[in-house]
Parts: C-alpha cells; structure tokens; sequence
C-alpha cells in the first residue's frame, strides 16, 4: 500500500491494537477492514472484552469470535494466546450469530488454547473480594485465573478436550481446585458441560499458526484483532490495574509466532476522548457536567460488565508513548462525534510531578497517579458531524483537533468514526 492510499484499501498484515484503555470501538473498525481480510485473528484476553459490532446482520456483542465472523470467506482465527471461555462462545456468541443466520463454518480454535473453566471465573470474584482496598476491578469472567493456571503448566487446552485421558485429567484438576480454593463444584456436571462444548467446537479446532504461516507465504491479508488495549498490558500497562494478557504487537507473536516488524500496517485506535473501566489512575480523568455529557452521548457502559466507565481528556502523552512502543503507523479515531457541542476541548501534552516535568514509564500504577496532567485547550465546534464523509467537510475546529493529535503523536490519523453504524466514518 502506498502512504497516500486509504487504509480501506490495505494490504499485507495488519493489526488493530487500542492505544488507550480499551472501549475504543476495535468492532466496527474490524468489521470494516475485514471485507479485505483472507484471516482474521484474535491473539490475547478472554470475554473480558466486549466488540460491538452493527451490520446489516444486526447487532452483536462479541467476546472471544473475532468481529471478522461476518465476511464468510475469511478464516476467522481465535489464538493459542486467548484465554478460551467456551461458555461465552457456545451458549452466547454462537447463539447469537445463529439466531441472525450468520454462519461459524469459517472459524478456527488453536488446539492449544487453554481453557476458561468454571474455578477460574469463581476464583477471580473471589480474589476480587478479598483485595481490600486496591480492587482491580476485574470483568469476573476468569481471565486472570486462566492464564495464571496456563502459566503454572496446569491449564486444560482445547486440544485435551479430546485426549483419552481427559476425564482423569478433569477429575484431577477439579479435586485440586475444590480443595485449594474450598469450592464445591460438580464433577459431573463440569464434565456433562464440557462434552457438550467439545461436541460442538471439534470441527474447529486445529493448529493456528501454520495457518497464519501458510497465508503468510501466499501473501494473503491477515488482520489480528487485538482486545483491550495497550495501557492494559500486563506488562506495559498501569501494572497492577491491568488485564493478564499482552494487549499489543507482542501479543501477536506469542499467539502466532508472527514477528512484530512483519506487520505492515500497525493500526492504533483510540477514541477522541477516552475512557477507564475498573480501577487505576486515570490523570486526565474529567469530573462533572463534561462526563455525565460524554457517558451519556458515547453510551459508555460495558458491553461485558454493564459497568458506567470514566471518561477522561485524550492523553497524548500516552497515546505517544503506546504508538512509539508498537512502532504503530496509522491511527484510528472514533466517537469524535461525541465531542460535538462541546465550547472547548481539552488534551493532555505533559505531565507533572511537583514542579518535575514527567512522562509515561510501563508497568507502575503508582507513578502515573503521581503525575499531574498539563492541558491544552482547543475550540469546539457545534455542527452535527455524522454525515460527514470527507475530512474537508468538518468543521475547522474538528479538523484542528486532529491535526493537533497528529503533530503530537507524529502520524497521521487514517480513520475517523462518525457515528456507531457501518459506513459512519471517514477514511483519510
Ligand atoms: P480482567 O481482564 O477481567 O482481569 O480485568 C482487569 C482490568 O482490565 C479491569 O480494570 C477491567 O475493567 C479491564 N478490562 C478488561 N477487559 C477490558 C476491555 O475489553 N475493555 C476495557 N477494560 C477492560
């Protein structure tokens, strides 16, 4: 693809990571560019996240399909790397595309997938709870669990659904879990559940990677679909109010052994504001009238956890500083629509600490909720943008908004949503 080229016209392998706390819109956005998509990937989380998705199917809330489901002839890929709720998948996610007549038949489950099973969501309320003061605020859909199990060479994968030894294995497990964490679960009725879900995931289950290295030599287009986003990352994130999962380019390698610098397209998105769910600093956090306004227009409760999530200014110095570590080369900015109305604007250009200027440092909750945030304020502007199709056509001062965004971040916004429904947005 040539710079000058829209991202609708992409090419080669791409990936959407949000470069804010999540929420951002990473569904229709994937909804969208999918049309070009031979696979698309889901490489990190669980049904922690929520994709919404509006299409001429109708409206779904996605948790571990990739939104890609919806263009029938691409592969649609969930990871080794994603925490596997089979739950969400089978009596939710497949309920719902049933019931619109979307059809699965093109999904595949990488064989090593661990598996979310029923201690891992009860351990994670548990641990909730018992945190006293710092909560992190989890989705309670057993993510963290998961992937501490998996770390700890116990977890169960998609591939021993199907082992002669499965029911052993299970019984094992459970008696383990039920003691430690002084449960009472049914073995019998875990293992009724899950011969269930075996039954009707064993078409998909395969091996991934050689998948993605295959369309890789054919030089078909592969597009990753990453869940939260990068100051969620277990390991760049606001550590400890973070998910378990790594939400940026590194989190495509460790699913698929793609390296980072073999994705040509780096897709960062973020909303023209942004927003927290759960707990952990926010510096650009807004209080008053400005958030109940941005709540309500931007509807911004959880599609998972129906919890209100808090709005804050755009960060631009960590919208920077996730861009510089994923080496991101298009950005993607939605709900700009919900910032309409509004007389000033405000974005975060620095930090302080004390009179000490500050910037972002991965991994440490503790110092971003030192830092101080120093604004800059732009002009509004009042027009109704939704039909907007042409960045030309916005008002001066949205398209000032975003040239602002740009000079900071030094790269170029390449889509911008104008409202929540397919075809509401506008490709620079
Ligand atoms: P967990 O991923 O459920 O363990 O939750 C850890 C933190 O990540 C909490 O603050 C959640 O609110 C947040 N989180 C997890 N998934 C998402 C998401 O998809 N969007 C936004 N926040 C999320």
């Amino acid at each position: 693809m040539k710079k000058t080229d829209s991202l609708k016209n992409w090419e080669g392998i791409a990936c959407v990571i949000g470069i804010d706390w999540g929420d951002s819109g990473k569904g229709r956005l994937i909804d969208n560019l999918a049309a070009r998509a031979n696979i698309v990937a889901r490489f990190n989380g669980g049904s922690n996240t929520g994709h919404t998705v509006k299409n001429n199917y109708g409206k779904f809330a996605l948790h571990i399909i990739p939104s890609g489901i919806f263009n029938q002839k691409a592969i649609c890929l969930i990871g080794r790397g994603v925490a596997l709720d089979l739950e969400s998948l089978v009596d939710d996610e497949m309920v719902q595309l049933k019931s619109a007549g979307v059809s699965w038949k093109n999904l595949r489950i990488d064989q090593q997938a661990t598996i979310v099973m029923p201690w891992h969501k009860i351990r994670d309320g548990i641990r909730e709870e018992l945190r006293g003061g710092a909560k992190i605020g989890t989705t309670k859909r057993g993510v963290g669990p998961t992937y501490a199990d998996r770390i700890e060479r116990q977890g169960l994968r998609a591939k021993d659904l199907y082992e002669a030894d499965f029911k052993d294995r299970l019984k094992e497990e459970l008696d383990f879990q039920n003691k430690i964490f002084s449960l009472k679960l049914s073995f019998k009725e875990i293992l009724e559940t899950f011969t269930r879900y075996s039954k009707v995931i064993k078409p998909y289950v395969t091996q991934t990677i050689p998948l993605i290295k295959e369309a890789k030599s054919a030089r078909k287009n592969i597009l990753f679909e990453g869940a939260q986003a990068y100051f969620l990352d277990i390991d760049f994130g606001t550590y400890p109010f973070v998910t378990s999962s790594n939400t940026g380019v590194l989190g495509i390698w460790r699913s698929f052994e793609l390296y980072p610098t073999e994705i040509n397209h780096v897709i960062g998105i973020t909303k023209a504001y942004m927003t927290r769910v759960g707990s952990g600093p926010m510096p650009s956090k807004i209080e008053g009238e400005a958030r109940e306004i941005i709540i309500e227009k931007g509807g911004e409760i959880g599609t998972t956890s129906g919890r209100i999530r808090d709005p804050g200014w755009l960060d631009l110095v960590l919208l920077k500083a996730a861009v510089e570590a994923n080496k991101v080369n298009h950005m993607a900015m939605t709900k700009i629509d919900v910032l309409t109305g509004f007389k000033t604007i405000k974005v975060v250009t620095g930090y302080k600490i004390g009179s000490k200027e500050a910037g972002y440092i991965s991994g440490d909750a503790s110092y971003l909720a030192k830092c101080q945030p120093v604004y800059q304020t732009l002009p509004g502007w009042q027009q109704d943008i939704s039909s907007v199709r042409n960045f030309k056509d916005l008002p001066k001062n949205a398209q000032n908004y975003i040239k602002t965004v740009e000079n900071f971040v030094s790269i170029k916004v390449d889509f911008i949503g104008v409202g929540p429904a397919r075809g509401e947005e506008i490709y620079v």
